[in-house]
């Protein structure tokens, strides 16, 4: 057999084996637990556990989501936070508030849930001659579902004398651009939803991961965000491969970091849009569990 035409033929079935990895993978959930230790929180909370759902992006796990709600289910969270990005926002893509709807109604039935928004939230809001009637549409299934939702906003949740702050904020469009991304400083979240306390547990909702040291610098405690979907494809030893706006092999791709007294959790993701692609790289469902002991 000719050379090339081996060659190809090797090419061919590489290029197959990687998409059906691929393709079972998009809808294959990892469960990754993480630890939440503080001495900001009384022993009441010790135990606490959350669950952090991000970048969703229409995606399904099972018909219905029942996959990804039965997952849940068995954590036994006492609440529920959300990352942002739950739906693809591009011109090509089409709505799916229904199968939304439906998942955050079950979520909302049986736990507290707080919302935070992505950049695809923000998308629909502020482009409403390219997404026509979206955000309406969208902002009125959040408010019936009875989420906490925090667009630049905080809600306490307080336990005998110690509290913790959940807050999300919203982040300038140009943050999340292709290229030169502008910095951001501590007083920009000082503005949106005001100073972190020393008292309470700082829980911030951020949905890019790339601003960890301003995350730092305002002082939360932990940072949940998502955004960069793990980094598409996970090479051992280098990391993600690509996020969503073209950085490379950035260390912020997924898992956890620390800045200062800063816990950074970032979401590997529950979804894609555009390079619709997982590779060694499982959606993540985030547990975390706070020991304040
Ligand atoms: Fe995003």
């Amino acid at each position: 057999m000719n050379k090339w035409i081996m060659a190809g033929t090797a090419a061919a079935f590489t290029g197959a084996a990687a998409f059906a990895r691929s393709e079972y993978e998009r809808i294959h959930l990892d469960i990754v637990h993480y630890d939440i230790k503080t001495d900001k929180l009384g022993l009441e909370w010790n135990g606490f556990k959350a669950v952090f759902l991000s970048d969703l992006h229409d995606n399904s796990f099972g018909m219905e989501n029942e996959e990804l709600l039965a997952a849940i289910e068995k954590e036994q969270p006492d609440i529920v936070v959300i990352g942002g990005d739950m739906l693809v926002v591009k011109e090509w893509a089409a709505p799916h508030f229904d199968m939304l709807a439906n998942l955050y109604k079950k979520l909302v039935k049986r736990y507290p849930v707080y919302y935070a928004f992505g950049n695809h939230e923000q998308r629909m809001k502020e482009e409403p001659l390219t997404y026509p009637g979206w955000w309406q549409s969208y902002w009125k299934v959040l408010k019936d579902s009875g989420m906490h939702v925090l667009v630049n906003k905080s809600e306490e949740i307080i336990k005998n004398d110690t509290a913790m702050r959940i807050s999300g904020i919203t982040l300038p469009r140009e943050c999340y651009r292709k290229g030169r991304i502008p910095s951001l400083s501590a007083g920009y979240i000082d503005k949106k939803i005001g100073k972190a306390s020393d008292k309470n547990f700082e829980l911030l909702l951020a949905h890019t991961p790339t601003f960890a040291k301003t995350y730092a610098d305002w002082g939360a405690d932990l940072v949940l965000s998502g955004h960069f979907h793990g980094g598409t494809i996970r090479i051992p030893g280098l990391g993600g491969v690509m996020t969503p706006q073209l950085q490379f092999f950035s260390p912020l791709a997924r898992g956890n970091v620390t800045q200062k007294n800063t816990n950074i959790i970032v979401s590997g993701g529950l979804g894609t849009h555009s390079i619709n692609v997982r590779l060694n790289n499982l959606p993540q469902l985030v547990v975390l569990t706070w020991k304040t002991h």
